[in-house]
C-alpha cells in the first residue's frame, strides 16, 4: 500500500495560521514580534530564502528589519550591524542569511549573535542548551521534523531512528531531539558500513545527506516514517530529496514529498521561536 504522504505545507500554512493569532494578541499588549533579517551580497538561492521568510513574517503581523546589504560589506561592517540589532529592544530575533561572501568570517558572525536572540539556534550556546536538554531556540529545520513526525501520528518513544548526516544544523540537533524524546538513535554518514542494512532497521528514517535520490527506496523497512530533508536540483530542473521516492514511497508507512515537505516547515519554525521570544520580551524575561 503506498505510504501516506506527510503534507509539511498545509502543516507549516496551519502552524502560521495559529502563530498569526498568538502574534495578533502579543501585539494587543504592546509587543510585536519583530524578526532582522540581513542579506548579504546577491546570491539567487538566498535571496529566494530571505524573501520567502518576509514574506511570512508580513503574513503572520510580524514586523521584519531587513537588511540588504552589498557583497563588499566588511566583516566589521557587519558585525556592527549585528550588535546594534541585538541592543535593539524592537528585534526579538537576528537571522543572518548564509552562506556569506567568502571574506567574511560565518562563525565569528555567528558568535556575534545574542544567543537571546538567536531563532535560527544555530550558536554554540543554544546548541549546548539543546545537548542538556534545557533548550532556548531549537534550529528550525530540525525542530520542523519533530512536528512532521508527530503529525504523521509516529510513536517516538522506543522507535529505531536513523539519521543519515550529521551536520550541526541537522543531523546532530535532530539526534538529540529524538532522543530526547526517548528513540534509539543512530546516526550514519559517508564513512558507515553498510548503510543500507542500518536503514533497514529504521522506524523512523531522516535523510540528510544533499545526495539526490541516494537512500533506495528498497533499504526502508516496511511502513517506516521517512523524513526527507534533502533539496537536490536535477540536471532536468527537477527538483529531488535524498530518497527515492517513487520507490520508498511503496514501502514507508509515512514520508514527506520534496518540495512540500521539510521546507516549508523550517519558515514555520522560525515563527514560532521569534514569536517564543518576544513573549519573553513581553514577560520581562532576558
Ligand atoms: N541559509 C539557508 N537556510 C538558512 C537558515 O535557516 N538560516 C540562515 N541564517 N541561513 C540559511
Amino acid at each position: 500500500m503506498a505510504a501516506k504522504i506527510i503534507d509539511g505545507k498545509a502543516l507549516a500554512a496551519r502552524i502560521r495560521g495559529e502563530l498569526a493569532v498568538e502574534a495578533k494578541k502579543l501585539h494587543e499588549r504592546g509587543y510585536q514580534p519583530g524578526l532582522a533579517v540581513v542579506l548579504v551580497g546577491e546570491d539567487p538561492g538566498s535571496q529566494i530564502y530571505v524573501r520567502n521568510k518576509t514574506k511570512a513574517l508580513a503574513e503572520a503581523g510580524y514586523r521584519c528589519f531587513d537588511h540588504h546589504l552589498p557583497a563588499t560589506t566588511s566583516e566589521t561592517q557587519l558585525l556592527d550591524l549585528v550588535r546594534t540589532l541585538c541592543a535593539d529592544r524592537a528585534v526579538d530575533g537576528v537571522l543572518v542569511q548564509v552562506p556569506l561572501p567568502p571574506h567574511i568570517d560565518s562563525k565569528c558572525i555567528l558568535l556575534s549573535i545574542d544567543p537571546a536572540k538567536d531563532v535560527d539556534g544555530f550558536h554554540p550556546e543554544n546548541l549546548g542548551r539543546l545537548l542538556i536538554g534545557e533548550p532556548r531556540f531549537i534550529a528550525c529545520t530540525p525542530y520542523g521534523i519533530m512536528k512532521l513526525i508527530e503529525e504523521a501520528g509516529t510513536p517516538v518513544r522506543g522507535a529505531s531512528a536513523v539519521v543519515v548526516g550529521r551536520s550541526n544544523i541537522v543531523g546532530k540537533p535532530v539526534a538529540v531531539l529524538l532522543t530526547a524524546a526517548d528513540a534509539t538513535v543512530t546516526i550514519c554518514h559517508s564513512k558507515t558500513k553498510d548503510l543500507p542494512g542500518v536503514i533497514g532497521t529504521a522506524d523512523i528514517l531522516v535523510a540528510a545527506i544533499g545526495r539526490a535520490e541516494m537512500i533506495r527506496g528498497a533499504w526502508i523497512k516496511p511502513g517506516a516514517t521517512v523524513i526527507d530533508v534533502g533539496m537536490n536540483r536535477l540536471p532536468s530542473g527537477k527538483l529531488v530529496g535524498d530518497v527515492e521516492f517513487a520507490a520508498a514511497v511503496e514501502r514507508a508507512g509515512a514520508i514527506t514529498p520534496v518540495p512540500g515537505g521539510v521546507g516549508p516547515m523550517t519558515i514555520a519554525m522560525l515563527l514560532a521561536n521569534t514569536l517564543e521570544s518576544a513573549r519573553r520580551r513581553a514577560d520581562g524575561q532576558p
